[in-house]
């Protein structure tokens, strides 16, 4: 590849120079984790553990994959994952009890009553939430629960329980673990638009009514090119801290449509840079997270063919401009 990298030595010691920095901003320095990446390489283990000091499991954490009959739990990827996490110092973002995707077959509304289906719920959160209490301290509660027309999305959840699923799933997380920091996470309202502003409205209901909330995910997934202006973002963040929320970036890509230029590699990176200076411009911002570590782990090529390259290493674990200028943000922060 042919941004500038030297060695493998040079390599593993701007790794580890990153989480350094993020360590001394006092910045969570997040990235989505599979345990088959875990597994599979030793690049994937040591770039992960030299360069961020937070993981997120990327989907083992998620309904389908924990709950594959209704009577069983399978812990073992996102245990695997924490071990690991452990054993590297990391912290581990639990993400996420409770969404309208990626749940088992089992789970449908018509196969139970409402108070069977709230059980089913109730059950499923205390048990994950007290099996990691202690270890995770941050939970996406509710993934994604307002669509595009700012109303509740259509979910199994919501079919089943009504609109009020929201309020109890905080409600019995916190139940399971007082102590744990409890979120609403969700994509397309990482600026100032229709959606980020029924987002604030809702939450600012449930704030009003006492619900164990303590934060908001801004999942960032964008396209280059139509990427939320930085003062946008900045005050997006401001007016949910204004709530007394914490403001965590959490899903961060930026996706190229096309194999990227030198040109769209560099704007990638102002893009990554900008974002990072509006976390470490606000208080109550918390951390950074990126949804992969290199491109080839990304899920977005997968779903749009075509699309893709939108993470801080290449496919050969190479740090991209991305990489360069995150680092650059940290270290600016730090100085200053
Ligand atoms: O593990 C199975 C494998 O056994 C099987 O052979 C293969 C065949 O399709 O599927 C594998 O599961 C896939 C899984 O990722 C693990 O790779 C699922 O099909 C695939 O749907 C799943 O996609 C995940 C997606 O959420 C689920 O909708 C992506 O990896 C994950 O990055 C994505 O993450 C979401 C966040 O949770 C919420 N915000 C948006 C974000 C991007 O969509």
């Amino acid at each position: 590849m042919w941004w500038p990298l030297r060695s493998r030595r040079d390599r593993d010691r701007s790794s580890a120079g990153l989480r350094k920095l993020a360590d001394a901003c006092g910045v969570r320095l997040g990235c989505a984790v599979s345990a088959r990446g875990l597994d599979a390489d030793p690049a994937y283990r040591e770039t992960l553990a030299s360069a961020f000091n937070l993981v997120t499991p990327e989907n083992a954490l998620k309904f389908g994959p924990l709950r594959p009959t209704p009577d069983t739990f399978s812990f073992g990827e996102a245990d695997a994952i924490v071990a690991f996490a452990q054993e590297q110092r990391m912290e581990v973002r639990g993400h996420t009890l409770l969404w309208h995707k990626m749940n088992p077959s089992w789970l449908k509304p018509e196969n139970f009553t409402r108070g069977e289906l709230a059980a089913v719920l109730e059950r499923h959160i205390k048990r994950v939430v007290t099996h990691y209490k202690g270890v995770i301290r941050t939970w996406d509660v509710v993934n994604e629960a307002i669509g595009g027309t700012g109303t509740l999305r259509p979910s199994p959840w919501l079919e089943g329980l009504g609109p009020e699923y929201v309020t109890q799933a905080f409600r019995w997380a916190h139940e399971a673990d007082p102590g744990a920091r409890l979120f609403y996470n969700d994509y397309g309202a990482d600026g100032l638009n229709r959606k980020s502003d029924a987002i604030h409205a809702f939450l600012e209901e449930l704030v009003a009514e006492n619900v164990p909330i303590h934060g908001v995910g801004l999942q960032m997934h964008v396209t280059l090119g139509s990427e939320p202006a930085k003062k946008d973002v900045a005050a997006n963040m401001a007016r949910f801290a204004e709530l007394g929320l914490e403001v965590q970036v959490t899903e961060m890509d930026v996706a190229c449509i096309g194999r990227p230029t030198r040109k769209m590699l560099r704007r990638q990176a102002r893009v990554y840079e900008e974002m990072l200076e509006a976390v470490l411009g606000c208080d109550s911002a918390t951390a950074f997270i990126v949804w992969g570590l290199t491109d080839a782990h990304s899920w977005i090529p997968y779903t749009f063919p075509g699309k893709g390259w939108p993470l801080l290493f290449d496919e050969e674990y190479q740090p991209k401009p991305a990489y360069w200028a995150v680092r650059d943000a940290l270290a600016s922060e730090t100085r200053g």
